[in-house]
Order: C-alpha cells, then structure tokens, then sequence
C-alpha cells in the first residue's frame, strides 16, 4: 500500500525458458516475492524476447510458459498482489516498441554490450536479425509502458535500463515542448496545494542548483503521489524538475538484485544451459541423488584428506540453505578431515528437500487446474492493458497520432 502512495511501479520480466531451477529462485524470483509487499508489481513473460533469439522453433512456447508462471506461483508471487502478465497478451508493447524505434539511433543499440556478447555466445544461431538488434528496445518499450520507477534486473541488464533513460529522455525533448510551458508549470505548481507548494519549489532548486539525487526523489514522489492534479500537469511537474519540457515517460533506475553465488552441480554458475540444475519443483529423490554427486573441494580425494570449503561450491549452497551451527560444524571438519563429503551434505539436502517440498506443494493445484492458471493471466494481463493504454494515450497525443 505505502509504494501506492508513493507511486512507485515495479516492473521486471523472464524469458519462458521451462521450469526454473534454484539459481532462478535465489537469483531474481526470491526478490520478487519480497518486492511485491513493498511495491505495485508488474512481472511478466517475455514471449517476444524468446524470439529475438529463438524464431525457428517456437511449439514449445505454451508449456514453457505455463512451466515459469507455475514456478512463479510457487515462490510466492501472489497474483492478487502483483500483476503477473504474459507480454504477447499485452499488444501496446509493441506499438510503443514501434514508435520508439522511430526515434532510436541505430548507434545506441549497437553499443549494447548484450548485442555483441551475445552474438559471440550464441555462435550456432543466426543472430543478425533486426528483431535481435531491437531486442534491448523492445525491453524499454516493456518497462516505459508502465512507467516503472524500479526495475529489478541483474547485472547483465543494467545495461539495457540505463539505454531505456536515453531513450525516455530523447523522446522526452522530442514530444514534450509545448507553448508556455513555463507558465504552465508554475500554473501546476500551485495546484499542488498547501505545503506542497513550497516544498516542490525548494526541491526543486536544490536539485538544479546542487544536483542533488535525494531532492529530485523527493518532489518525484510528492508530485506522482498528488491526487488532485491532472495527467497533464503531473507530466510538466516531473518534466520541469529537470527541465522545460513535459515529462511523458518515466525514467527508470536499475535495482541490482544482490545475487548469491548458487553453483550448479558441476561447481560452474547454476545454469540451464551447464545441464547443471536442480529444479526449483525437483523430486525430492532426485534432488539427494544429484546433490550427493556435487562436486566437491578437489582436493578431497579420499575420506581422510582435508578440504578448504572456500575451495568447495557445496560450501556455497550451505551459506544460502544451513544456519550458523550448521556452517560452523562444516568448517571446522572439512578441514580437519573430522566429517566425510556425504555427511556434511547431509543437512544440505534436508534443507533443499525442504524448500522444494513446499514449492511443489504449492504449485500443485495450479498444475491440477490449468484453468485456473489461464485466469490468472487473463486478469494479470487486463490489468497490465490498463496502465498500458493510458501510457500509450498520452505518447499518442504528444506525438500528434490520434489516440483510438
Ligand atoms: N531481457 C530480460 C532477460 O533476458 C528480460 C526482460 C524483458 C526484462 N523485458 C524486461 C527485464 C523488462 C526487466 C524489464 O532476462
Ligand atoms: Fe565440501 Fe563439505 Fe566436502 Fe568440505 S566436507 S569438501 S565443504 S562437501
């Protein structure tokens, strides 16, 4: 309720890569689940990013989907807190995504440390489609959409939300001048009633005068919380901060989500594409089976030589899952040969047992019913068009097309 009032959207989206695994979980999704009590959400599945890497085959889509949108459910995203939405359901994304590429020099997206990396990565597919270049553009039609103050993404994508401000400020200057602007935001700063009046004024010229990050914030908030102002008047407040032209898109900040280290089986980064996972809804057999094969500190080679666990990526997994007693037995007798390998991974995998256990139980009704996850996304989606439409409302306006 209190991001409401400070008006401060959310937005973050995922691929539909199948069931997610625990670096999924620990690495984004478990912030997720936190953010949404503390913000107005909006997570969604990018369906059209899967195809800017992956146009040939596309049949396995639906159930790749419906596999993310279950795991989210059982991490805890709760669909009547956040909205939870599938992109392609949403068309305005690419309609905005259309009227920004108008405006997007082809430098800017070249530059995408992400265009070449992956271009590189990905040898085998033929990256050198248009959609491919666009792709960081298509996420910044995702994100000024819903005017989302915070987008929590990890490091790899800070890089696309700091272009998104280019682009929000260009089309900004572009499509935000108007005649008189400037009476017309001293106009709306009177509206602002009462206190707020002068507060905005001395935010203001602290920001202008000493750059002050906090001050901006500050009469941000004060002016998206404002109830009683108009769209219009809210737009050339926020624009005349920086200024003299109207605010029609919102400029983003990255969250860096503060990953933990979560190794895959093989001791490398957990991930999908290492083969390397454990699920996120794992059968709990399966999931003592593979731990119990984790690679482990190299040089224990037998029972009774000592291990380092800095050397040892179970170690990693006893930080994210085992309490401080815990830790501390594996510390001392790793190092002193005291426990073998199989014992310390013992209360590991009770733990991650745990945790899967209670993630598959409560993806299960939604498994059972898939029409009840189908309604989940209906209503997410709707309530995504909402923002959607009025955001695309006012870009139509400021760029003379006709709203429909
Ligand atoms: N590009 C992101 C990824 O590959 C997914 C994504 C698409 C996204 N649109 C977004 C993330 C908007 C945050 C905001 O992981
Ligand atoms: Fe790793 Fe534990 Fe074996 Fe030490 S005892 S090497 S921490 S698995």
């Amino acid at each position: 309720m209190s991001a409401v009032i400070q008006g401060k959207r959310v937005l973050s989206g995922m691929r539909p890569t199948g069931a997610l695994h625990l670096g999924n979980y620990h690495g984004a999704l478990r912030n997720w689940v936190e953010l949404q009590y503390q913000f107005e959400c909006y997570f969604f599945i990018a369906d059209w990013h899967a195809l800017t890497t992956g146009y040939e085959d596309t049949a396995g889509l639906p159930q790749a989907i419906r596999e993310v949108v279950i795991d989210w459910l059982a991490a805890g995203l709760n669909p009547g807190v956040a909205t939870l939405f599938v992109q392609s359901h949403v068309p305005e994304h690419a309609e905005l995504h259309l009227l920004l590429s108008m405006i997007t020099p082809l430098g800017w997206l070249e530059r995408v440390p992400t265009y070449k990396d992956q271009q590189e990565q990905l040898k085998e597919k033929d990256l050198a489609t248009y959609g491919f270049l666009g792709y960081p553009l298509l996420q910044s039609a995702d994100i000024l959409l819903y005017r989302a103050a915070v987008v929590p993404v990890g490091e790899d994508q800070a890089a696309h939300v700091e272009v998104t401000r280019e682009i929000a400020r260009r089309f900004n200057h572009l499509y935000g001048r108007e005649p008189d602007f400037e009476q017309k935001a001293e106009r709306a700063i009177k509206e602002l009633g009462g206190r707020n009046i002068t507060l905005y004024r001395q935010l203001r010229r602290k920001f202008q005068e000493t750059g002050d990050q906090m001050a901006v914030e500050r009469a941000r908030a004060l002016v998206e919380s404002n109830t009683r102002i108009t769209v219009a008047d809210r737009e050339r407040l926020l624009g005349y901060l920086e200024g003299s032209y109207v605010s029609i898109l919102t400029e983003p900040h990255a969250l860096l989500t503060a990953t933990p280290k979560v190794p895959g089986l093989d001791g490398r980064k957990m991930s999908k594409s290492y083969g390397n996972t454990i699920g996120m809804r794992e059968d709990p057999d399966s999931v003592a089976s593979k731990l119990k094969t984790m690679q482990t500190d190299p040089a224990r080679v037998r029972r009774t030589d000592p291990g380092d666990p800095e050397k040892c990526p179970v170690w990693d997994l006893h930080k994210l899952y085992s309490d401080d007693k815990t830790r501390q037995w594996v510390n001392e007798n790793c190092r002193t040969a005291g426990i073998g390998c199989l014992d310390c991974k013992k209360p590991l995998i009770e733990r991650v047992i745990e945790e899967v256990t209670g993630m598959r139980k409560r993806a299960q009704e939604f498994q059972e019913n898939p029409e009840l996850l189908a309604n989940i996304l209906v209503e997410g989606s709707e309530k995504a068009r909402e923002v959607a439409r009025a955001t695309l409302d006012d870009v139509r306006r400021a760029m003379h097309l006709r709203p429909q």
